[in-house]
């Protein structure tokens, strides 16, 4: 009886986990129980193979399972445009695992908060971001210091072996830091630099270990796994990230005259604790809060740093794999500039090659660096919308 019973009841789950629960999704590679495809994503990291297998097998657009959680891969440009471009309210939310609110401190930031927090935020940054130079001649001067910097840096080591993202990196800091805290990282500031540096390249390693991947996505061995193997790391990393950002804040906040709040400001830090005082003065010490402001400057350090980091490394090195585009660049240069003088946006329409080498270069970056820099941002909007339209 009791046999005829756990038969039963095992074919009731393998018959719930094989058909019911995938029955309204898109097909895709059969799910263990707990893991999901988990196991195949891992054989090996990140999962390329597993991906371009599926691919393959079930066209553009597949199910597959992390843990008990269906994720939805969508692989054509027309379908990705007619999703979150056309569509794009209804896949505004992103997916908030757990693990999120042990590395945060709660809900903040803006790349993985939804709803109200993260409108109203991401629209704060932008205008601030745009008031001190995004995309305007005033950002081009603070890009254009930095070009004359690496170009000595270059000259210094030519003819011999050098790394060039170390350089790239510090260069794109500089901009960032200068929209952020309103100066750059020069020669008395690289100790600053280095410990920021640290904390940005610490999460892919922490979050790259198999068994926090695994944590992260099934919560049951979240819960079994000892505190010192899955929350204290990420604890451990949050009070050192915010220990730094916080010091940052603090030495700035002295600088600020928060006798006139209507003040020119100079940079995001200052308009936020502006902006933060005066929600103050109405009685809102929620909005603009100092864990709110640490979890902004990390999302923009995460989002910015990387990102510009690898797309213009990875242009100089295709460049140099590319002799023919790199003679044709040259022989433009040669044509419509025709001097060492620094080339600026004013010259784009007259450099249309160069031009179409920079917009194509990162689309040939693939999946790799897309996969391994934007993940935390791109994937969870992804999946979560398509799943949010079919409920
Ligand atoms: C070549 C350089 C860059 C690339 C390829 C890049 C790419 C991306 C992508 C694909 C997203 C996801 C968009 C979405 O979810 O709708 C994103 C979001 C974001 N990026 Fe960039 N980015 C770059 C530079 C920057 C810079 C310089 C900053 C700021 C300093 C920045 C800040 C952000 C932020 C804060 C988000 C999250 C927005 C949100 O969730 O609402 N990015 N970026």
């Amino acid at each position: 009886m009791f046999v005829i019973l756990f038969f039963t009841v095992f074919a009731v789950y393998l018959g719930y986990e094989l058909y019911w629960k995938r029955r309204n999704l898109p097909p895709g590679p059969c799910p263990l129980p707990v893991f999901g495809n988990l196991l195949s994503i891992n054989s090996p990291p990140p999962g390329y193979a597993a991906f371009e297998g599926w691919t393959k097998k079930y066209g553009d657009v597949y199910t597959f399972w992390i843990g008990s959680k269906p994720h939805i891969m969508i692989n054509t440009y027309d379908k990705v445009k007619e999703t979150f471009i056309r569509d794009a309210d209804t896949y505004t939310n992103k997916v908030r695992l757990p693990a999120l609110d042990l590395f945060r401190g709660g809900d903040h930031g803006v790349i993985d908060s939804n709803g109200v927090k993260w409108r109203d935020h991401r629209r704060f940054a932008l205008t601030s971001l745009r008031d001190f130079g995004l995309g305007k001649n005033l950002m081009q001067e603070k890009i254009l210091l930095e070009v004359q910097d690496v170009f000595a840096k270059f000259d210094a080591t030519e003819g011999k072996e050098t790394e060039i993202p170390p350089t790239f990196d510090n260069a794109i800091a500089n901009v960032i830091n200068q929209l952020l805290f309103g100066y750059r990282f020069d020669e008395t500031k690289q100790d600053e630099f280095q410990e920021l540096k640290q904390i940005i390249d610490a999460p892919p390693e922490l979050f790259g270990k198999l068994h926090m991947f695994l944590a992260m996505n099934i919560p049951i061995l979240a819960k079994i796994m000892p505190e010192s193997l899955y929350e204290a790391p990420f604890k451990d990393f949050r009070d050192s990230a915010f220990a730094f950002f916080r010091g940052q804040v603090e030495k700035h906040r002295q600088q600020i005259d928060f006798e006139d709040l209507e003040s020119e400001n100079s940079d995001y830090v200052e308009t936020y604790l502006k902006e933060q005082r005066k929600r103050q003065n109405e009685g809102d010490e929620e909005t603009f809060s100092n864990i709110q402001l640490e979890n902004m400057l990390m999302d923009l350090w995460f989002a910015g740093l990387g990102t510009t980091t690898n797309t213009t490394t990875w242009a100089l090195s295709y460049i140099l794999h590319y002799p023919k585009a790199q003679m044709k660049i040259h022989e433009e240069l040669d044509r419509v500039v025709a001097s060492d003088r620094l080339i600026t946006t004013a010259d784009k329409n007259d450099l249309p090659y160069m031009n179409a080498f920079i917009n194509l270069s990162p689309s040939k970056q693939g999946l790799p660096s897309l996969e391994k820099k934007c993940a935390t941002m791109v994937e969870p909007r992804i999946f979560s919308g398509i799943l949010k339209k079919r409920r």
